[in-house]
């Protein structure tokens, strides 16, 4: 059984799992470092999103290379976590949330593995973005360890690095967004046609730009997520613990049953 983390700001830390060691992973897309180790007799993977020390921003991630590299090493399921703004006043700064939807604000990133350069057309179902039972897992995970995490909750993605303006906010929260980042999407995308199954525990660092009338900071996105750091470790290495074989969800039907042979 093989799982990995994928850590968002603040998450860089591999001590989390026993026996540490750093692979490079070449793939197709470029090359992946991330640290390996085992809990319980499962492997575990961490890749750190935007590369040990925060050095690669946002619009820059190879999300197709992160994605691939997991893949290639025989991942099944990947939970990770994701620093976000809220325009929903009931999900506070300090607040999960276990993301059930996204809505795409990015432009220009690598976004597919089905870019048709091999002459394939695949259209990929999205209607259940993220694994329902590893979304399961985390909202049990969460109640065990008594901590509260939002049961839902729809992650507007943005192509960043700039943060938003009040505008934009206001028309995400017409749109029915609940909270705002910058990495989730293409990095689901790309899980999901993999058919891997994929979640994400958002962390809600600050409110949106225009909620509060402070300036945002990335600081203050890194000091909010070192308070939830200690809540976060344990959840997911209660899924890692819990994730089985047999699971009820169709990740990994997702991206064969959609090929389509031709195109008008
Ligand atoms: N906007 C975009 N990305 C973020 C934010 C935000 O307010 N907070 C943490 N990541």
């Amino acid at each position: 059984m093989k799982v990995a983390i994928i850590g968002g700001t603040g998450v860089y830390d591999p001590s989390m799992l026993k026996e540490v060691q750093t692979l490079t992973v070449e793939t197709p897309y470029g090359q992946v470092e991330l640290s390996a180790g085992a809990y319980l007799g499962r492997d575990v993977y961490f890749l750190p999103r935007h590369g040990s020390g925060h050095s690669v921003p946002p619009h820059k991630i190879n999300y197709r290379a992160n994605i691939s590299a997991l893949k290639e090493l025989g991942v099944c399921c990947v939970v990770s976590t994701s620093a976000v703004g809220s325009l929903n006043k009931d999900m506070k700064p300090g607040d999960l949330v276990a993301v059930d939807q996204f809505i795409d604000f990015t432009k220009g990133r690598a976004s597919t593995f089905y870019d048709g350069e091999d002459g394939k057309v695949v259209h990929t179902d999205f209607s259940e973005p993220y694994c329902p039972y590893l979304r399961k897992l985390l909202l049990e995970a969460a109640k065990n360890l008594g901590v509260s995490m939002h049961q839902k909750g729809c992650y507007v993605c943005t192509e960043g690095p700039r943060f938003e303006t009040p505008a934009e906010i206001r028309m995400f929260q017409y749109m029915g967004g609940d909270i705002v980042g910058m990495t989730n999407v293409p990095e689901v995308v790309l899980a999901g046609e993999a058919g891997m199954c994929y979640a994400t525990v958002a962390v809600v660092t600050n409110w949106a730009a225009g909620i509060s009338s402070t300036r945002l900071t990335h600081q203050e996105v890194v000091d909010s997520m070192n308070d939830s750091l200690d809540s976060i470790r344990k959840i997911l290495f209660q899924v890692i613990e819990s994730v089985e074989e047999d699971r009820d969800c169709n990740c990994r039907r997702a991206p064969d049953a959609v090929e389509v042979q031709e195109h008008d």
